[in-house]
């Protein structure tokens, strides 16, 4: 819906059918105070739009009249009663309460509008579009890909998916770790070895670095190699090119498993760049010499060690630039565990300090914490081994099998992620299958079973007969489901900044439960009359479609029935 209003400003945004009333409300606010008091109050904080604290009171409210009598020189009141003056009626039922508070309730108009375009799959969108990169999963080659890996991989893919289905440009970036000097031993090793002994590759990587760690000939033996490999010797990175495509596998029967897609671009293809970029901040001294070594100093970066090495942070460095420079993303986020906020907070001061990214580059570290046993302890199998991913997913397909034979992977993989995602990811997550399959509360099986019913529900009504009416609520529950409903919007807006999938697995939850009420107490088949048939109709259509692009963006197979 397009909206009219008179006012001075003529950049205001369209509120698409589904789109964020929030944001528009915030917007228009924002444009009100620039109008009405000049253009240093026209903006979106000094709007202090927040959801409503209580329904009584409405949709929104906004509360900046109270923080700026002073420093306008008016009376809160009626620098409410101005900008309420502005504020569009045909989205915002509109009534100053109280010693200036503005309330603000959705229209049923705006409803209306709303919910037929949810209904038929609208999904809001970015009013700024840009071109983000999203780095995650990013394991180790040869090394196991552990359970931190899979939180990566289960978090970063929701935040992409949230990204790409707003219109962003997403570029998703598996930063595998296939460079380094772990490889020296292993390609020591496998001179020895026969190529059909790697097919275990993590007992390969343990039994090389526990020769490494013993015998001073393989120890000088896999420092060579390591020389010969970043010489570019062919024989040696034919090895190398060995040993990453036997991980590969594993790794991408995992990504298969899980539904991710995601592209590799690993330390090693940054090679090239890192002398340039080593040079490039001696140039502008920003980096100095220490002890042989290159480093930053201050809260100090190694970006070259004594021997010639380049180091972890080196790389990242050269992949700042690449993403900013030559992919053109203006957004960079790097999904890792909190351990190493210090290494991204000085990554992202060095790219900034020695342009290596442009100033205006968005550089996000989205942490999370540690996996956990039940018991709060480092997660481990009962003989104390660390947990095979894979073994992991069998299990939780195993164990949702006994319930749900035809839809195990959906329920099994959707319960390990859904987990996951419920959380705040910074907290440290206690693994739980028993937690995880539960029927009730905020799980991946309750959100399944909904949505299976809440789509029988709906697509019986579209077989049985053609619903035609006006929309027109006339039930609270009937409000109720519709203002959540239009909040898809601003709960993808916070997810979008935020980056923190909760956000939208609690919004997920609340409307489920929401609609279970309205279910309740408002027949749809049995309507009273065509209109309110009509409109229920919608209403759950609505529902079914938000529930799936919500699961969708979780990463979360769906199922029809169950
Ligand atoms: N390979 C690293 C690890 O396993 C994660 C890499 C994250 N991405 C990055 N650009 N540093 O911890």
């Amino acid at each position: 819906t397009t909206t009219t209003t008179t006012t001075t400003r003529s950049t205001h945004m369209r509120l698409a059918p589904g789109g964020d009333a929030r944001e528009f409300l915030s917007e228009r606010v924002a444009a009100a105070l620039g109008d009405e008091f000049g253009s240093e109050f026209a903006s979106r904080s000094v709007a202090a739009v927040t959801v409503a604290t209580k329904s009584e009171f409405g949709d929104y409210q906004c509360n900046a009249a109270l923080g700026l009598a002073k420093r306008v020189g008016c009376k809160p009141r009626d620098i409410a009663s101005r900008v309420a003056a502005r504020l569009p009626t045909d989205v915002f039922g509109i009534e100053v309460a109280g010693p200036g508070f503005i309330n603000v309730r959705l229209t049923d108009d705006f409803l209306a509008q709303t919910v037929s375009a949810l209904a038929g799959g609208a999904v809001p969108q970015t009013q700024t579009p840009q071109r983000i990169v999203v780095d995650y999963s990013s394991p180790n080659i040869a090394k196991e890909m552990h359970v931190g890996h899979l939180r990566s991989t289960v978090v970063g893919d929701a935040i992409a998916n949230c990204l790409e289905l707003r219109g962003h440009d997403v570029v998703r970036q598996n930063h595998v770790g296939d460079w380094g000097t772990q490889f020296g031993m292993l390609l020591a090793h496998v001179e020895d070895e026969e190529w059909e002994s790697v097919s275990d590759l993590v007992g390969f990587y343990r039994e090389a670095k526990r020769r490494f760690d013993s015998d001073d000939e393989f120890k000088s033996r896999a420092r060579e190699k390591v020389v010969r490999l970043q010489a570019g010797d062919v024989e040696t990175r034919g090895a190398w090119e060995r040993i990453c495509a036997l991980s590969r596998i594993e790794f991408d029967e995992i990504y298969a498993r899980l539904g991710i897609r995601i592209e590799e671009r690993g330390e090693s293809t940054y090679q090239s760049m890192l002398r340039g970029v080593v040079r490039s901040l001696r140039d502008k001294g920003i980096a100095v010499e220490s002890d042989g070594a290159i480093i930053v100093p201050g809260d100090p970066l190694i970006i070259q060690k004594s021997d010639g090495g380049f180091n972890y942070a080196t790389t990242d460095l050269a992949a700042a630039a690449y993403r900013t420079r030559r992919l053109n993303a203006t957004r960079l986020l790097y999904v890792t565990d909190a351990g190493q906020a210090r290494h991204f907070k000085e990554v992202f001061r060095v790219a900034k300090e020695a342009g290596l990214v442009p100033p205006n580059t968005e550089l996000e570290h989205v942490p999370f914490g540690l996996v956990q046993g039940e018991d709060g302890k480092k997660f481990k199998t009962r003989s104390g081994e660390t947990v095979r991913l894979k073994d992991l997913l069998d299990e939780a397909e195993a164990r949702a099998a006994e319930r749900n034979p035809d839809a195990a992977r959906e329920i099994g993989i959707g319960a390990v992620k859904y987990a996951d995602l419920s959380l705040n990811r910074e907290s440290n997550y206690k693994f739980s299958f028993d937690k995880m399959l539960s029927l009730t509360g905020n799980t991946a099986p309750y959100m399944l079973y909904s949505y299976a019913r809440i789509n029988g529900i709906q697509s019986k009504l579209l077989d049985d007969d053609v619903v035609r009416g006006d929309f027109r609520i006339t039930e609270p529950e009937e409000r109720n489901l519709a203002r959540l409903l239009a909040r898809l919007a601003p709960t993808l807006a916070d997810l979008e900044s935020d980056l923190r999938p909760n956000i939208l697995c609690d919004f997920l939850f609340d409307l489920s439960q929401t609609f279970n009420r309205f279910y309740e107490v408002c027949p749809v088949a049995q309507a009273d009359d065509a209109d309110q048939k009509f409109t229920r109709a919608t209403l759950c259509a609505a529902t079914a479609s938000v529930l799936k692009t919500g699961l969708d963006i979780l990463g979360i197979q769906t199922v029809d029935r169950l």
